[in-house]
C-alpha cells in the first residue's frame, strides 16, 4: 500500500500486475524512483538553512523506500509469514523503550534469524549461542528448539523478566555493553553470537567488539550481525573504519543478506522512534518527502561474520580484547 501511494502521489506508474513483473519493468520503476529521490537530495543539499546532520537524516526514509521497493518485487509473501508458535512466544512482550535504543524487529525477522543460526550451528549439547542485547527476543524463540545452551546479555530488567518467564532455560547476564566488559569466563566460548546493535559507530562497535571476544576459535563459529548501515554509510568514514577494524581483529564477512530484517514503524510502541526521526529530518515543503516518511518499515541487513583462518592478532588487538573482557 505504501508503494502504491508513493507512486500515485509522485507521478510514478506502478506496473500492472506488480510485483509479478519482469526485471526490465522493475528496473525502470527503480530508476524512476531513484531519479526522483536524487532530485530531492539535490534540493535539500542546496539549502543553506539545513545543517549536515539534517541532510544525512533526510536520506533515511528515501533509502528505506528504495529497499522496500526491491523487497516487494523480489521476495514472495511467504518469506514474511511467521509461525503461530513464535507469535505466541512473543505475545505481550514489553514495549520498546528509546532509553535502551530499542526498536525490535518483526517476529518473522526474529524467526528467520533463528532458522539461520540453526542451519549453521551444530545441534549438540555442547553448542552455545549468545544474544548480545535482545529486545528482538531471539533467545526466547531459539531456546526451546535448540539442543545446546542459550545465553543472553541485556540491561533492561523488563526484558530479562519476560525472557525468564517465557524461556526459563536461557542463562541471563546483566552487563552494560557500553561501560563494562563481558565476564572473562565467557571469552571465546560461543559458537554463535547474535546481535542487533545501535546504528551509530560508537554503539555498534561497543557491541561488536564484545561479540568478537566471545566467539569460539572454531571454524564453524559465526557472528550474526543485524545492522542498518545507513547512518554510518551516509557519514562516510565510519563504514570504512568498521571493516578495517574487523579485519584487524581477524574477521571477514562470509555473507551479507540485504534487508533481512524489518522493523515495524507503524506499531504504536515505536512512537518515540518516529519523534526522534522527526527531530532530525528537516522540515521542507515537499509532499514527496512527506510520502516517503510514511514508510511502514525500517530495515537492517544480516552480516554473517567469521574468523579468518590462520589469523595472528597483533599485540594491540590482544590488548583491546583484554580490555573488552573483565
Ligand atoms: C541496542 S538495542 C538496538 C536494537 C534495535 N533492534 C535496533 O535495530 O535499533 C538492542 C538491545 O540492546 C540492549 N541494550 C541497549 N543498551 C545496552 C547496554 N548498554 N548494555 C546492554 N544491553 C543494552 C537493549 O535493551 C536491546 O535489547
Amino acid at each position: 500500500m505504501f508503494l502504491r501511494n508513493l507512486c500515485e502521489g509522485s507521478g510514478l506508474i506502478l506496473p500492472e500486475g506488480w510485483p509479478d513483473v519482469p526485471p526490465s519493468e522493475f528496473a525502470s520503476l527503480r530508476k524512476a524512483l531513484r531519479d526522483r529521490i536524487d532530485g530531492l537530495y539535490q534540493y535539500i543539499d542546496s539549502q543553506a538553512s539545513i545543517n549536515r546532520t539534517q541532510k544525512r537524516f533526510a536520506r533515511f526514509f528515501p533509502e528505506t523506500a528504495m529497499q522496500l521497493l526491491r523487497l516487494d518485487w523480489s521476495q514472495p509473501e511467504e518469506r514474511h509469514q511467521v509461525s503461530e508458535d513464535v507469535l505466541e512466544q512473543l505475545d505481550d512482550r514489553p514495549p520498546a523503550v528509546v532509553a535502551y535504543d530499542q526498536l525490535y524487529c518483526t517476529p518473522d525477522s526474529t524467526e528467520r534469524r533463528i532458522h539461520r543460526i540453526m542451519e549453521n550451528i551444530p545441534a549438540e549439547p555442547s553448542s552455545r549461542v549468545l544474544f548480545l542485547g535482545d529486545d528482538d527476543l531471539g533467545c526466547v524463540v531459539l531456546a526451546p528448539r535448540f539442543t545446546g545452551e542459550t545465553h543472553v546479555i541485556d540491561l533492561d530488567d523488563r526484558l530479562l523478566d519476560f525472557i525468564k518467564e517465557r524461556a526459563p532455560s536461557v542463562s541471563q547476564h546483566k552487563v552494560d555493553l557500553f561501560l563494562g566488559g563481558i565476564p572473562r569466563s565467557m571469552k571465546e566460548t560461543f559458537d554463535a553470537v547474535v546481535l542487533d546493535p545501535p546504528w551509530d559507530e560508537h554503539g555498534s562497535w561497543s557491541f561488536l567488539a564484545k561479540a568478537m571476544v566471545c566467539l569460539k576459535q572454531t571454524t564453524h563459529a559465526r557472528i550474526f550481525l543485524s545492522f542498518c548501515p545507513l547512518e554510518m554509510e551516509l557519514a562516510g568514514a565510519p563504514t570504512a573504519r568498521m571493516w578495517k577494524r574487523l579485519a584487524l581483529h581477524g574477521f571477514t564477512a562470509e555473507a551479507i543478506e540485504t534487508s533481512f530484517n524489518l522493523y515495524d514503524l507503524v506499531a504504536t510502541e515505536t512512537d518515540k522512534y518516529q519523534e526522534l526521526m522527526t527531530l532530525y529530518i528537516p522540515v521542507i515543503d515537499s509532499p514527496f518527502l512527506e510520502m516517503l516518511k510514511q514508510a511502514p518499515y525500517a530495515f537492517a541487513h544480516l552480516y554473517q561474520l567469521r574468523r579468518i583462518e590462520h589469523f595472528r592478532p597483533s599485540w594491540r588487538t590482544m590488548l583491546r580484547n583484554w580490555w573488552h573482557s573483565q
